[in-house]
């Protein structure tokens, strides 16, 4: 028999996404044991436990286990809208920039962007972004919130931003969605419950396979009325599992193991930052960092170049664009890879400054 691995390639530091992660053992002994039933009869007692402890996590009525983060906020958008109506989102939201067109495609409806800081708008930025009612105008439906914010650094949305921007939505009796794939660290690192984020949506998205460490596994929490509709909708995209129980478990094992230890992958990020931040050749402000994702301008080298040579010394990191770098902290990263990881990437830009 052999040994599961755990960890991505050794000597490879790999700080490329913290979707990255594969399952511990006692992960792996939790999913091999979990009691399974077919879920699409609603059969499945280990999914109905994660559906359950999510939606009370939440503070929702109900949740449904879906395969993806993308699934779980594209189902969000088809069950509040219909096909023409308009959404409003973030410049930079995951669901506008990176579900592959699918509001337009599965749900056939528009985006209206709104402009955020680090991902973060406003109620009067909302407030602009509204149109009147008119015959010519799409009717605007539903506010889009990503927290953590993913291209926003892993930014945390403050509280009384959240009421600012939703009194406004509904003020104007729009519908909110939450993308909450990362909603477990914005709690970690501010102590403020997911319940207590996700009480002025209507749905919430959160995501088991990031942070978290779970292989597979992200669900959708609403009221009871609106996760029935979300269901039949899982059907039509053909996200209805059947043994998902295997899933589930994961999922219920990373909750129960995974969560708090969140602090360490935040606390990873702000070291890596403040070893980043040394080099010149680096624009990053250590400070900014809130959560586990890094975002930073690189000078003087374009970043496809730069996290080339970055992993000819072992180190993997993401060119998001021409000039920026994105660099995760997960569950296989500890504070001796941190160290290591500066070390090389100093190393690396060392050797591609020009000589004297
Ligand atoms: C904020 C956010 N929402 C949604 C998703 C989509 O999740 P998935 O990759 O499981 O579809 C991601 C993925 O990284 C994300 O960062």
């Amino acid at each position: 028999m052999t040994t599961p691995r755990t960890a991505p390639a050794p000597g490879v530091i790999d700080l490329r996404s913290d979707t990255l992660t594969r399952p511990t053992p006692a992960m792996r002994e939790a999913i091999a044991e979990a009691e399974v039933g077919d879920d699409v009869f609603g059969d499945d007692p280990t999914v109905q436990r994660l559906e359950q402890r999510t939606a009370e996590m939440l503070g929702k009525e109900a949740a449904l286990l879906v395969p993806s983060g993308t699934m779980a906020n594209q189902l969000a958008i088809r069950t509040h809208t219909e096909p023409g109506d308009e959404i409003l989102v973030e410049a930079n939201a995951h669901l506008f920039c990176y579900e592959a067109g699918a509001p337009a495609a599965l749900a056939g409806v528009m985006c209206r962007c709104v402009k955020g800081e680090r991902g973060i708008f406003s109620g009067a930025a909302l407030e602009e972004a509204l149109r009147p009612a008119d015959v010519h105008f799409p009717p605007t439906r539903l506010v889009c919130v990503e927290n953590t914010h993913n291209r926003g650094g892993g930014s945390i949305w403050p509280l009384e931003r959240i009421v600012e921007v939703t009194a406004v939505a509904r003020a104007h009796g729009l519908r909110l969605h939450l993308d909450g794939a990362r909603l477990w660290n914005a709690a970690v690192a501010t102590g403020i419950e997911e319940r207590e984020y996700a009480a002025a949506f209507d749905s919430v998205s959160v995501c088991f396979s990031k942070g978290l460490g779970a292989p597979i596994g992200s669900a959708l929490a609403g009221t009871r009325a609106l996760v029935e509709r979300a269901r039949r909708f899982r059907k039509q995209y053909g996200g209805a599992m059947r043994q998902a129980g295997i899933i589930a478990a994961g999922a219920l094992y990373a909750l129960d193991h995974h969560r708090s230890r969140l602090a360490d992958d935040h606390a990873h990020a702000r070291a890596l930052a403040q070893g980043l931040a040394r080099f010149a050749a680096i624009d990053l402000q250590p400070a900014s960092v809130q959560t586990n994702l890094l975002y930073f301008n690189i000078r003087g080298h374009p970043a496809p170049a730069v996290v080339q040579r970055w992993a000819q010394h072992g180190v993997r990191a993401l060119a998001t664009g021409p000039h920026t770098i994105r660099a995760v902290t997960h569950l296989h990263i500890g504070p001796d890879d941190v160290r290591a990881a500066v070390e090389a990437m100093g190393r690396a830009l060392e050797e591609m400054s020009p000589g004297p």
